[in-house]
């Protein structure tokens, strides 16, 4: 007993010993790992990625953006709800940044809006007629929210979801890999889909979408990125002088709720035909008396792009003559859905001021066919437990 009290001091006296040495330790440690950070992704090697607070969503969920710059001086930002893009600066051909992308400044206001602005869509991007599909004979009920149909994954879509990042900062890349898993029956969709987007900037103002997805039950998707770009850099203007390029010799009509026909219509000699640089307004001009111009209204339709078979090939390109931006999109998607912002209606409050009326920004989102789980003629949008879901697509901005 006398022992022990003896010792009791001296074993006090190591542990405090002990416990100071590990907080150096912790502490050096930490430090060193943030210089390493620091180091990997600042300057000398040209790619930075920060992060900061950007609010709660309606259900209290923390949500960061990550913002990365790269040494030419592009900064993209992202947050983990949606993996929405809210802006993206770029240089106009005097070397001035402006943001390019439509976005807005609150996470409530991304949860009300119902735009996809910036968004990752899914698990199917685009309609699938009056909300339901079959696979093997037994038959899936969709969330109808656009009409009948359903569209962009239903009610609650991977752009309404918060998304697991893992920001990465190389020597002339900075990534962002996303992670969702979506539950069996989620929507409505069968099999636990396990998906990964990823953000990627290099040094030579490129932004490169990877998607990739697995399932554990015979399942269908189609995934996409639905950035409304406005190249003037000014949402207070239209996106009609842009002038566009669409590798595509033929379209998809749709119906009165914008699902295809199922037929695929030469774009020659209608307003549908981009094959060579159109200002966007030379189409328009037939706004009123083309019944597809009618029926979007405006363009809200699905391109079906040459050269299916050659994989990562430039399908689209667009130019505002004014600021001199240009951006091509490469995919190795089938299709193009170009969207020219017809449902804004100058509800949602702009950056920089004023409100975004309609047709203040444009979608180019590459992907499937919409409605394919119900056209047969259609390339296949079905996987399969075992098989993996890959989809790239690159948007290369530059002046001219
Ligand atoms: C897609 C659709 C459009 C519209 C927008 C969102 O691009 O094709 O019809 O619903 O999303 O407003």
């Amino acid at each position: 007993m006398k022992k022990i009290f003896k010792t009791l001091p001296a074993i006090f006296l190591l542990s405090s010993l002990l416990f100071i040495q590990c907080k150096n330790t912790d502490k050096n440690e930490g430090s060193a790992a943030e210089n390493e950070q620091a180091e990997g992704t600042r300057d000398n090697r040209g790619m930075h990625i920060s992060e900061s607070d950007f609010g709660k969503t309606s259900e209290g969920e923390a949500v960061t953006k990550y913002t990365i710059t790269n040494s030419a001086g592009l900064e993209m930002s992202v947050i983990n709800y949606g993996g929405i893009i809210t802006s993206l600066k770029i240089p106009n051909k005097n070397g001035e940044y402006q943001d390019v992308v439509l976005g807005l400044d609150s996470v409530s206001q991304y949860e009300t809006a119902g735009t996809y602005f910036g968004a990752i869509i899914g698990r199917f991007g685009n309609r699938i007629a009056n909300a339901s599909f079959e696979l093997d004979g037994k038959k899936y009920q969709l969330e109808a929210n656009d009409g009948p149909n359903s569209l962009h994954g239903g009610n609650k879509g991977f752009d309404k979801v918060i998304w697991n990042v893992e920001p990465r900062a190389g020597e002339d890349e900075a990534s962002l890999k996303l992670t969702y898993t979506s539950k069996d029956g989620e929507g409505g969709y069968p099999g636990n889909l396990e998906t990964t987007v990823t953000y990627t900037i290099n040094s030579n103002n490129e932004l490169d979408i990877k998607y990739e997805a697995t399932t554990d039950q015979k399942t269908v998707v189609n995934l996409t990125q639905h950035s409304y770009f406005n190249l003037s850099g000014d949402f207070s203007k239209t996106i009609l002088d842009h002038v566009v390029q669409i590798d595509a010799d033929e379209y998809l009509p749709v119906d009165k709720t914008l699902i295809p026909t199922g037929k695929l219509e030469p774009v020659e000699g209608t307003p549908f035909d981009f094959r060579e640089p159109t200002p966007i307004s030379d189409g328009m001009k037939q706004e009123e008396s083309n019944e597809q111009l009618k029926r979007g209204p405006g363009f809200d339709h699905c391109w079906v792009l040459n050269d299916q078979d050659n994989g990562m090939r430039l399908a689209a390109s667009a130019y505002e003559p004014t600021s001199g931006r240009f951006m091509e999109v490469y995919t190795t998607e089938p299709a193009l859905q170009f969207y020219i912002g017809n449902f804004l209606d100058g509800s949602l409050p702009a950056k920089g001021g004023g409100n975004y009326e309609k047709r203040t920004g444009f979608c180019m989102e590459t992907q499937h066919y919409p409605d394919s789980p119900n056209q047969e003629q259609f390339p296949s949008v079905v996987l399969e437990p075992g098989d993996t879901y890959t989809s790239e697509t690159a948007y290369k901005f530059s002046v001219k």
